[in-house]
């Protein structure tokens, strides 16, 4: 998605932007620009093309002197990527320039009204239409820029966080958000704007996340003043203590963020369990569940909405939940729950699942669970997003930030504080006897160091990946709680190596997918040694004999596969309802280095977004 900085202060406001949009490359772009206040007048220069595209363009350029500017970076919505397209937007006269990540859905008929009052436009942007509209709102009543922005915003539709700055008032930035996340940092007589906190974390670890319907004045040497958008009313907003160091966010001698982050699984469930997970004490501790644990208890149903990766950990925490707690639960993909009319009461609870806290589907399917009664739980990993705020309640995964487009350890965070969760029901419900329950707290407690040693087939993997780096199809079949690890695992390879592979229920195979099978299909099984296992060891037959390659994700000591496939990968044992955890590593792993062999880019792969905050 589109990314976002701005900056006032005493500094060097071009340097401070031009890096604090690299630190949001990950959100995924495809172009970059930026303003800046150079005393005399507002200099803008953008580009289709990378934030270091855009370094080189003004590296000669002699205006880019001052402390006052934004930067955007830009991921195409209402016109294609071109330099044209690109933000910062001027207004026609030129006063105005602004940035904006998020989509007006009404964007036509203000720029129709626009026109005919005589405005012309240059791009195909919805971005150039709002700043336009600000524009002849200020003219219409002699506004200040404040005021302008705030009666402009209560006549658009849609999603924004936007900076804008006005060369009648150039030591003054106006910040605002609907939809779209926006955190002002609080520095020593400076201020940063941005998308999340990564472009400020090195200045100041004070954040003010702006929620839906916020402005911000952000003005030089004086105290910013926080506005509602909807009454103008001003407010003193909450002021957050971050803990995020720009260490973490750093590479940390890993070759791309993805593999970084898998290897970091360990330490981001052992994050996620703190003070959460007390064997000692035999207990499941999490404030959001304690407080409203009637409300899980006495649910018709439990709804989780949630989107890729996400919906993946979700299908998870069905096969879980309804094992241990005896709670019936359905798991829907958000951008369908929101439109397809659910039926939907005030006896249901509704789980949210997010890594980024910002996608726009399953933020509008909390909104419509909300209206109708539901009672929303957010399971999210970053702190102060729009989910985590929308919902009546929620936890933190805590897995740290996750810069890599395709998620791994908020996949694996996601499925340990469901579990979590689902234990303490299943404890409060009966459903679990107690001996089972402390068994399955210990279960929970070794499996960061399980994940330690399934890590240790990192080598294995990355030569089984040399030999299928040029297959051009995959099949991955699991069953049971392994079956959602199978999707899982097809979409990992699919997002970042861009080989088509197809999920699916081992017992499936047999319904059509088996026509598929010869000599060049690689088909990857999840063999472990659970419930349905002798019923997958003649899946695993049936591949063989029809000369399909074979990686079998095996529970280690396993023979009976071995002797069957072209290849095994073990991993520990543990219950059978946490080895989701630990099949998913090597998935995780084959994808990573296949798409390496492929020179692809691994972190921002073509086409996605790390944050899909627009339909
Ligand atoms: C997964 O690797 C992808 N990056 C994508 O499917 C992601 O899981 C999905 O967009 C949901 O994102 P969220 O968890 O931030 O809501």
């Amino acid at each position: 998605m589109c990314g976002i900085v701005g900056y006032i202060g005493h500094r060097d406001a071009c340097s401070i932007i031009i890096k604090g949009l690299k630190r949001l490359e990950y959100r995924g772009y495809d172009s970059a620009g930026i303003a800046l206040y150079d005393g005399k007048g507002i200099y803008v220069s953008k580009i289709k093309g990378k934030v270091n595209d855009l370094e080189e363009k003004i590296a000669s350029d002699k205006n880019t002197n001052g402390s006052i500017g934004i930067g955007h970076t830009r991921w195409a919505t209402h016109g294609v990527p071109n330099d044209i397209n690109s933000h910062p937007h001027y207004s026609n006269s030129r006063n105005l320039v602004i940035i904006h990540n998020g989509i007006i859905e009404n964007y036509a008929a203000i720029k129709q009204e626009l026109i005919n009052r005589g405005y012309t436009f240059h791009s195909d942007t919805d971005t150039e239409v709002l700043v336009n509209l600000i524009e002849d709102v200020q003219k219409s009543g002699s506004y200040m820029l404040g005021k302008a922005v705030q009666i402009a915003l209560n006549q658009v539709v849609g999603a924004y966080a936007i900076a804008v700055l006005d060369i009648k008032k150039p030591n003054e930035i106006v910040a605002a958000r609907l939809g779209s996340p926006l955190a002002v940092g609080v520095g020593k007589d400076e201020f940063f704007i941005a998308s999340d906190a990564s472009p400020f974390i090195e200045y100041t670890s004070n954040a003010i996340y702006l929620e839906d319907e916020e402005m911000a004045i952000i003005r030089q040497h004086k105290e910013p003043r926080f506005r509602k958008i909807k009454t103008d009313l001003l407010f003193t907003p909450y002021v957050q203590k971050l803990k995020l160091n720009i260490e973490e966010i750093e590479k940390r001698g890993y070759e791309h963020f993805m593999l970084k982050e898998i290897f970091e699984q360990p330490q981001a469930i052992k994050d996620t369990y703190r003070g959460r997970l007390l064997v000692h004490n035999g207990l499941v501790k999490m404030s959001g569940i304690e407080d409203n644990l009637e409300k899980f208890l006495n649910a018709q149903k439990i709804t989780i909405v949630a989107c890729g990766t996400s919906w993946h950990a979700g299908l998870v925490a069905e096969y879980i939940f309804e094992n241990l707690a005896r709670i019936p639960v359905e798991v829907e993909y958000a951008s369908e729950f929101r439109y397809r009319n659910p039926i939907v009461t005030n006896k249901d609870v509704v789980i949210a699942i997010s890594q980024s806290g910002e996608t726009a589907d399953t933020l509008a399917a909390i909104k419509l669970a909300k209206e109708n009664g539901a009672f929303v739980f957010g399971v999210c990993n970053v702190v102060g997003s729009s989910i985590s705020r929308e919902a009546h309640a929620g936890a933190y995964t805590h897995a740290g930030p996750e810069i890599g487009v395709a998620s791994t350890k908020a996949f694996t965070t996601q499925i340990s504080l469901l579990a979590m969760m689902a234990l303490r029901l299943a404890k409060a419900k009966g459903t679990l006897s107690t001996s089972d329950f402390k068994r399955s707290l210990v279960a929970l407690e070794t499996i960061p160091s399980k994940i330690e040693i399934a890590l240790k087939s990192d080598g294995l993997v990355k030569e089984i990946a040399e030999n299928y780096k040029d297959a051009t199809n995959f099949l991955y079949l699991g069953r049971g709680f392994n079956f959602p690890v199978a999707l899982e695992g097809a979409l990992k390879l699919k997002e970042i190596s861009y080989i088509h592979a197809e999920g699916y229920p081992a017992a499936e195979m047999k319904h059509g997918p088996i026509a598929l099978i010869d000599e060049n299909m690689p088909i990857v099984v999840i063999a472990t040694k659970y419930g349905h296992y002798e019923k997958i060891v003649s899946n695993v037959q049936e591949i063989k004999s029809r000369k399909g390659k074979i990686i079998g994700i095996v529970t280690e000591g396993d023979t009976q596969v071995k002797a069957l496939a072209d290849h095994v990968i073990e991993i520990p044992e543990t219950s059978e309802f946490l080895s989701p955890l630990l099949t998913t590593i090597p998935l995780q792993l084959l994808s990573y280095h296949i798409a390496v062999l492929l020179e692809k880019n691994v972190d921002q792969p073509r086409n996605l977004a790390k944050s899909v905050t627009v339909e």
